[in-house]
């Protein structure tokens, strides 16, 4: 199954993307955790991203083009995987488009924008597994370490009131275009989050993916 996740910053695309892919055996491609990776990494490509992600803006197309066509291609994308934050404007879908791949269904998490404020501001994230913790939603059993993996816990560097801001006024106009692109092929299904856990948006996210 060939599955994009919509949303705003902060929808919970990378949460659900996790159970998701646990559930169907899927990889999850995150063009977001592949650019902070490079922007880790220190190379070229990462650190020019980098800026652009610290900013809230997007990264140019022809640079997440790049990186998704080549990921694409890895043996392990051949029953099918959940892209996290891609496409987010309608070249990049276009550019999807051309590259051959028919996508079977596309999720749409909508939150309100207050709450994705709070989310994004007491986010914590994994810094070695990539796993996703909340201040106050979803507090680690120890303080500033995951349970999962035992790692430190990182605010992500984007996650200011500031930025995020800037992120949702960038969603709302390059990527909020896409509902209504892959609409008209009559493959999006709409998911409502606000005001419920992860395991609420889960099962509702189940029961679209027919599991
Ligand atoms: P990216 O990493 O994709 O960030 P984003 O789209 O801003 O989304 P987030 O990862 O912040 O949120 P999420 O929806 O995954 O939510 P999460 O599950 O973590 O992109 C970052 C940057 O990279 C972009 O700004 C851009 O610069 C660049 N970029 C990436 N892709 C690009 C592309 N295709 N083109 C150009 N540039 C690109 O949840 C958020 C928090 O809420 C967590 O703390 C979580 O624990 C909590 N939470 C989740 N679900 C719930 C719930 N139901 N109830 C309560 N809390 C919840
Ligand atoms: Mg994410
Ligand atoms: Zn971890």
């Amino acid at each position: 199954m060939k599955i994009i996740l919509l949303g705003a910053p902060g929808a919970g695309k990378g949460t659900q993307a996790r159970k998701i892919m646990e559930l169907l055996s899927i990889p999850q491609v995150s063009t977001g955790d592949m650019l902070r990776e490079a922007k880790a990494k220190g190379t070229a490509l990462g650190l020019e991203a980098g800026r652009s992600m610290a900013k809230g803006e997007l990264v140019p197309d022809a640079v997440v083009v790049g990186i998704v066509s080549e990921r694409l291609k890895a043996p392990d994308m051949a029953k099918g995987f959940i892209l996290d934050g891609f496409p987010r404007t309608l070249a990049q879908a276009k550019a999807l488009h051309e590259m051959g791949v028919a996508i079977d269904l596309v999720l749409n998490i909508v939150v309100d924008a207050d709450e994705i404020v709070e989310r994004l501001t007491g986010r914590l994230t994994c810094g070695k597994c990539g796993a996703m913790y909340h201040r106050t939603f979803m507090v680690p059993k120890k303080e500033g370490t995951c349970d999962s993996c035992g790692g430190g816990l990182v605010q992500r560097a984007d996650d200011n009131e500031a930025t995020v801001r800037n992120r949702l006024e960038v969603y709302k106009q390059q990527t909020m275009p896409l509902v209504e692109y892959y609409g008209r092929f009559g493959s999006v299904k709409e998911v409502n989050g606000t005001g419920k856990t992860p395991e609420a948006v889960f099962n509702a996210v189940k029961g679209l993916l027919g599991s």
